[in-house]
């Protein structure tokens, strides 16, 4: 009750009338669209109590001063700057849980998501009862712009990816452009894998009941001023949330990672041996060297892949290459005595071989994890 006294006492220099609508917007040097952004949504969303929120990776580009100049003559627009992180995702995620409103858009900051779309997306959870409203490219009235043939197609396939392995049929789950009743944003939000650029894919499949979707067509406009960050990480960081939100539930993605760059280690082991071996090595040289640079190829592999959100930079390298080493070592001492234990239980070779194998990996996963990248 006292809220509501609280909100109508005229001596609030502040806008009257209730948030109904928060719109979250994920930047990364996007200084040159930040104004007309607020400009636009300030006409579209006039006679709404709404503000707007800027998730800002503390650009170099100095997105977060020009967004709190502009906050200090209006109240309508907010900046969350993070330093030291990156991620859209994460960006959106903590977007929404920074503001108050019931409803919350999700756009991006480079004015290519076109806000004419905005008060629909809104009315269809406020006025139709949608749990999440979201904004396609791929039904009648929507469009990509002016896309190439290239891009197109791979987004399309992306899209039919992400349909197959999240069983969702909504027609455009990678945009990037949606709103969400707080609610349902909220029950998903425990399970959220937070990973990469799809965070409404991200909701869509951690929800623990069906959202109700409305789905409000509209066309992906042209980038005018600043670039893109789309990119080789951004695809595999796409890769990697239909992995965590499939497979995941059984297996923790990064112990896929890891067994996946042991797996390419043999390779490399054997290839070693090989040349080695050609060169008049005895069989003993050659396999300690081929062992030496199949453990430095899992290092450096695992450091730029498996723990890229934990890698190891300038001198730190040599020490978790050292450490790296001595945890491998150990690992071939598991590995073997497990195998040969198995071999007098088991008359099948390869069941214990497997077996050395497994339980030498995962002690390497495990240790090296809690070792050479701790956090
Ligand atoms: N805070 C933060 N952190 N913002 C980011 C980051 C980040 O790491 N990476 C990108 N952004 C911001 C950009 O500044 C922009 O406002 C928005 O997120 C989208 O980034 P773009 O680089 O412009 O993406 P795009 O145009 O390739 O992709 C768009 O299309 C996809 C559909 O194919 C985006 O709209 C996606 O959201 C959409 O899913
Ligand atoms: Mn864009």
């Amino acid at each position: 009750m006292r809220h509501d006294r609280f909100l109508a006492d005229p001596i609030l220099p502040v806008d009257t009338l209730p948030l109904e609508v928060a719109v979250v917007v994920p930047t990364l040097n996007e200084a040159a669209n930040v104004e007309k952004l607020i400009e636009r949504l300030s006409v579209v969303l006039a006679g709404r109590g709404w503000e707007v929120v800027f998730v800002d990776d503390n650009s170099p580009d100095g997105t977060s001063d020009l967004v709190r100049r502009i906050g200090r003559s209006s109240r309508h627009v907010r900046v969350v700057q993070r330093v030291g992180r990156r991620g859209l995702s994460s960006a959106v995620i903590e977007g929404i849980l920074a503001t108050a409103a019931p409803v919350i858009a999700v756009m991006d900051g480079d004015l290519q998501h076109s806000e004419d779309a905005l008060p629909r997306l809104i009315d269809a959870i406020e006025k139709d009862g949608a749990e999440i409203a979201v904004g396609t490219r791929y039904v009648d009235g929507g469009g990509t712009g002016d896309w190439d043939r290239g891009r197109v197609r791979m987004s399309r396939l992306a899209t039919r990816a992400g349909q197959i392995a999240l069983r969702t049929d909504v027609s455009d789950p990678m945009s990037g452009f949606f709103a969400v009743r707080r609610d349902a944003f909220e029950r998903a939000l425990p399970r959220l894998s937070a990973i990469g650029f799809k965070i409404l894919l991200d909701i869509l499949a951690s929800s623990p009941t069906a959202l109700k979707v409305a789905e409000v067509p509209y066309t992906f406009r042209t980038r005018e001023a600043g670039e893109s960050k789309i990119g080789v990480r951004v695809i595999a960081e796409y890769a990697e949330l239909i992995a965590d939100k499939t497979i995941g539930r059984f297996i923790p993605v990064r112990l896929l990672k890891f067994l996946m760059v042991g797996g390419l280690g043999v390779f490399v082991h054997l290839a070693v041996l090989r040349a080695l071996l050609g060169l008049g090595d005895s069989f003993l040289t050659a396999q300690t060297g081929a062992v030496i640079v199949a453990i430095a190829f899992n290092f450096f592999l695992n450091n730029s892949f498996t723990y890229a959100d934990r890698k190891l930079q300038g001198w730190r390298v040599l020490g978790g290459l050292a450490s790296f080493y001595a945890i491998s070592a150990l690992g071939a001492v598991a590995n073997i005595g497990i195998g040969t234990w198995m071999a007098g239980h088991d008359e099948r070779w390869w069941v214990a071989g497997v077996a050395g194998v497994l339980v030498g990996a995962i002690w390497n996963f495990a240790m090296s994890s809690a070792l050479t990248w701790r956090k």
